[in-house]
């Protein structure tokens, strides 16, 4: 062989390993992970007697009259097409009446065996003005408090859900500097008025949604497409989290205080492809792990090249007692400079099944998700959001049967899980989406306000009677 035929050979060879070598480096082992659902359901229950089965709501989507923050604006606004934000020009309205019929709701948890209910309340309710306190709102949620103990079900109370009062988005909302400051003089109020009863509290649900999707792909409040503010935005609501700990425990020090986490693995469509793994690799680092990180060493690295980055440090070392996970999904993302969604595209690989939102269900999400808390933290996890919208209640059963299936493996294997809250209690108002994805347990009629279980919601409490066993 010539020398020069030679030395391209080795050139070649040493690219296809060094290609091959990172990939499988970067790679997430598990991508192609399969879980044989029909073995395991032969395994044996192990969620334990505390375990805490609930379902989750958040305040603006259920309560209705949320006329004071952003999302009320929002629901009124246009984009710059001149076409409504909402899904047919949808407004949450009344949504499902739950301020007034929270009684009844929480007959409908019981009817279900459940022994816990996450909620938000709602910042514009509780202080309408900066500084000034409703106290007939915080009387609101102390009697819903009081019914749902009456009722022997745990409150789980959320401080903080995508909302914001309208004078806190007039100000700048998590863009300012200072405004972890702001929404802890909002924390403090509700835990000194709930504190003692309500033992477990989530500062802030989903920060890195709030914070892309309202200020990088415009789908939220306040419609911004500014990646930099995006970072800035994710890095505050974590500070606002630290500060809120911080102030729970010292009004409340036996409160078991957590950040509630949107997790969804960005798998790469081809898996051997190396640009398809870097761009998964940078997702998954910055919009998932950077909590993680954040929450056990206090530091925050945000950076996609081009685009945005942002550091910081609190100095502040495991500011959480536990971990709420959110899981729906995953989603296959791929290179393309020439995408509308910055270079980056979602694409789907079939033949996963999709649910009324487009999702692909995919419980071993579940599984990777709660194996990744773990590498990171052996704190309590609890599974705060984990639901399908499904109107024709075709695929609900299976699903919550396989998410709970994975939820049992994980505890076999000694995971740290204490508790699962199916969203959502019943159809509610879905934020862009309108009313037209139902997620509920329950059919809601939002011309009646009726809410009728539905069949394959029955799956949640055969299964919690059989843990019982
Ligand atoms: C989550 C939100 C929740 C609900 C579900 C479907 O990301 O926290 O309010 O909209 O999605």
């Amino acid at each position: 062989m010539k020398k020069p035929l030679i030395i391209t050979l080795i050139v070649i060879a040493v690219l296809v390993a060094t290609h091959f070598g990172t990939v499988l480096w970067l790679r997430d082992p598990d991508v192609n992970l399969r879980l044989d659902f029909d073995r395991i359901r032969g395994e044996p229950l192990r969620f334990g007697k505390g375990f805490l089965w609930g379902t989750a709501t958040a305040a603006h989507q259920v309560e209705g009259n949320c006329t004071n923050n952003n999302w009320f604006q929002f629901e009124s606004a246009v984009d710059e097409n001149s076409k409504p934000r909402i899904l047919n020009n949808q407004k949450a309205g009344i949504a499902c009446d739950h301020w007034n019929r929270y009684k009844e709701d929480i007959q409908l948890m019981k009817a279900l065996s459940l022994n816990s209910y996450r909620f938000s309340v709602e910042w514009s309710k509780i202080e309408p003005k900066p500084g000034q306190f409703d106290e007939a709102a915080l009387d609101h949620y102390e009697q819903v408090v009081d019914e749902l103990l009456a009722n022997g079900i745990e409150p789980v109370v959320t401080l903080h859900h995508f909302t914001d009062p309208i004078w806190f988005t007039e100000q700048g909302a998590f863009l300012q500097d200072d405004s972890p400051d702001i929404f802890v003089r909002f924390v403090e109020r509700v835990v000194q008025r709930l504190g003692p009863k309500v033992k477990l509290w989530c500062t802030i649900n989903e920060p890195s949604i709030y914070a892309i999707l309202g200020y990088f792909t415009a789908e939220f409040p306040p419609a911004e497409k500014d990646a930099q503010k995006a970072a800035i935005v994710f890095k505050n609501m974590l500070r606002a989290h630290t500060a809120s700990y911080a102030a729970i425990k010292k009004i409340q020090p036996e409160a078991q205080v957590g950040l509630v986490v949107y997790m969804s693995s960005f798998d790469p469509p081809n898996q051997w492809y190396l640009l398809d793994v870097l761009v998964a690799r940078l997702l998954n680092k910055n919009l998932v792990e950077s909590h993680f990180q954040y929450l056990a060493e206090g530091r925050f690295d945000f950076s996609i090249p081009g685009l945005a980055k942002e550091s910081y440090n609190s100095g502040v070392k495991d500011a959480f007692d536990f971990v709420g996970l959110n899981y729906y999904t995953h989603f296959w993302r791929r290179l393309n400079p020439f995408s509308q969604e910055q270079f980056v595209e979602m694409t789907r690989v079939p033949p996963e099944q999709l649910t009324d939102m487009g999702y692909s269900i995919y419980p071993e999400g579940l599984y990777r998700a709660l194996k990744l808390i773990t590498s990171h933290t052996s704190k309590p996890i609890y599974i705060t959001e984990s639901g399908i919208a499904d109107d024709s209640d075709t695929k609900r059963a299976k699903y919550i049967e396989d998410h709970l299936l994975v939820v049992n493996k994980g505890i076999a294997e000694g995971m740290n899980i204490k508790g699962y809250f199916y969203w959502s209690l019943m159809d509610n108002f879905e934020w862009a989406h309108g009313f037209e994805k139902r997620f509920g347990l329950y059919h809601t009629d939002y011309s009646t306000q009726q809410r009728t279980l539905r069949q394959g919601s029955r799956k949640y409490l055969e299964i919690i009677q059989k843990s019982k066993e």
